[in-house]
């Protein structure tokens, strides 16, 4: 019998699933903001949707951290050198939409001279030169990467969903945190 794969350590499980989840309704409360025209849902969508996204760069800053200190198991024994490359290659594009994403948002705000209020409490401060053509350039660049990040999930989930429903080979008990 085959040795149980290791397993994820418990803070990286904690910070893949709380992302995962905060990512999604980031993006549904952003297509609301985008969807409702200018009512009092609009401004309530749009000051959700930029206090969970700078929380989730802030989450992204710390998972990035960790990772670089936090060694990750190794993958699934007899994996094919082309399955791990690929699967590397889309969790590295997922961690740069996960900077991309905040980061134009952000721009596309501040640099129009928009208060950046997060759940209520303080103001972001503004770090980019007050110019149009940015925040334009980078509310652009923010819808285009919300395709990005659709399909990389879709490619990303479904290799997962794949492997546990399909393959039967345990590697979504990896990063699920419950006992084999
Ligand atoms: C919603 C469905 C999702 C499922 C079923 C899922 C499943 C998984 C599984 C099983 C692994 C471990 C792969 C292995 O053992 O090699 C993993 C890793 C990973 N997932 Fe997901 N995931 C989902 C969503 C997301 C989202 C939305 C993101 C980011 C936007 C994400 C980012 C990552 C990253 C970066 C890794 C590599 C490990 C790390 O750096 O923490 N996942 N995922
Ligand atoms: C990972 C985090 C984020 C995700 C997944 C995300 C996703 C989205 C999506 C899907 C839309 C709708 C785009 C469209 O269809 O045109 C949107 C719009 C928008 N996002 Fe984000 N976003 C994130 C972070 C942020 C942050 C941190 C800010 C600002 C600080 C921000 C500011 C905006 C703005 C201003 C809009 C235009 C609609 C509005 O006025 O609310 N986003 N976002």
């Amino acid at each position: 019998m085959q040795p149980p794969a290791e397993k994820f350590g418990r803070v990286t499980i904690i910070v893949h699933w709380v992302t995962a989840i905060s990512v999604l309704v980031s993006a549904i409360i952003g297509l609301v903001s985008v969807y409702t025209n200018d009512t009092e849902t609009t401004r309530l969508a749009t000051a959700v949707h930029q206090s969970i996204g700078i929380a989730l760069f802030v989450l992204v800053l710390f998972r990035t951290a960790w990772r670089l200190t936090h060694p990750l198991p190794p993958p699934l024994p007899g994996t094919p050198p082309m399955q791990n490359f690929a699967a590397n290659a889309v969790h590295a594009l997922l961690y740069v939409i996960l900077f991309a994403l905040p980061i134009t948002g952000y721009t596309g705000l501040a640099a129009r001279g928009r208060d950046i209020t997060i759940f209520g409490l303080f103001d972001l401060p503004h770090i980019v030169p007050l110019s149009r053509t940015l925040s334009v350039n980078a509310q652009n660049l923010h819808m285009y990467l919300q395709y990005a990040l659709y399909a990389l999930v879709l490619v990303h989930a479904g290799a997962a969903l794949y492997h546990h429903y399909i393959i039967k080979d345990g590697l979504m008990r990896r990063m699920w945190g419950l006992r084999a």
